[in-house]
């Protein structure tokens, strides 16, 4: 399975897998979860400034990326997942993908390398249903601005579509020359949920603000791209769009939108690669 280091305070030795444990060689020690994900988080990393997402938020993008809502953007996605592993000299790239949610995006563009692929996220609900659902790969609960349960220079590709960027762990972790696969929501993105709820719908751009991060944590930027869809979303839809994107929050937005039946909304992300300078 992916090598995993003790999040023990000051330990930081190889987790061993025995049966159903992962044990280090000072002899600390930590069961899988019954539904097959690794909880390696330390009671003082609970707390985060975000503490992941919750299950409505959970539930809601689980539902979205079963309905194939993020079917052209995984299509999208194919060629840059596939660019970012070949960086690799080994056969088995070692994949992390921090804030991996529900676990789609995983076995979709790194299914042929379950031993080569890491899940993170802080919320319970989205690595248990992300084991369910790809059990041969590795699951962890763990938070992703703290320390990684993951040794210095021992990954080729870190993904994180949507999800946090701790630049600075990601360097440490980073192989030489390793990739690192980004998306965030451009500013268009469900722009006309945005201005229906929030009446002015505030457009920002965040990805040259990340090539500047990156850039300053030792990574090259090799290239962006915007990805966007047009897509008609019926009430259900529109409901998990809220919830997934914490907009449901305010009653009073949400009511803006209770008489819409159906909208037209833009998807739309900015994608971007990047490669850790030797
Ligand atoms: C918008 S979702 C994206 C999930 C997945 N990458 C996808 O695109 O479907 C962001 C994810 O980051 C997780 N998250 C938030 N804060 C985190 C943290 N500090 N450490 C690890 N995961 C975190 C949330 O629980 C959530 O699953
Ligand atoms: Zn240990």
């Amino acid at each position: 399975m992916f090598q995993l280091r003790c999040t023990v305070r000051n330990c930081n030795l190889d987790l061993k897998r025995q049966a159903t444990s992962l044990v280090c060689s000072s002899g600390h020690h930590f069961d899988r979860a019954k539904e097959g994900y690794w909880s390696l988080i330390q009671p003082q990393d609970r707390k985060s400034v975000k503490a992941g997402d919750t299950d409505t938020a959970v539930l809601a993008r689980h539902r979205w990326l079963e309905r194939g809502h993020a079917n052209e953007l995984i299509e999208f996605l194919t060629p840059w997942a596939s660019k970012a592993a070949a960086c690799s000299a080994t056969e088995t790239p070692r994949i992390l993908d921090l804030g991996c949610g529900e676990g789609s995006f995983g076995p979709a563009l790194f299914g042929n390398n379950a031993d080569g692929y890491c899940g993170i996220d802080l919320s319970k609900r989205a690595v248990r249903m992300a084991a369910r659902g790809w059990p041969e790969a590795t699951w962890v609960l763990a938070n992703a601005d703290r320390t990684l349960p993951i040794h210095d220079q021992s990954i080729d590709c870190t993904m994180s579509l949507f999800g946090r960027r701790p630049v600075s762990e990601i360097s440490r972790i980073a192989k030489p020359n390793a990739m690192c696969l980004i998306a965030v929501p451009a500013e268009d993105d469900l722009i006309e949920l945005r201005e229906k709820t929030q009446k002015a719908g505030h457009r920002r751009s965040r990805w040259k603000t990340i090539v500047d991060e990156f850039s300053v944590a030792g990574f090259q930027f090799v290239k962006h791209q915007l990805w966007k869809q047009q897509m008609k979303l019926d009430r259900e839809a529109i409901n998990d769009a809220l919830a997934m994107t914490y907009r449901a929050v305010r009653h009073s937005q949400h009511a803006r939108l209770e008489s819409v039946t159906a909208m037209q909304v833009t998807l739309a992300a900015d994608v971007l690669l990047f490669q850790r300078s030797v």
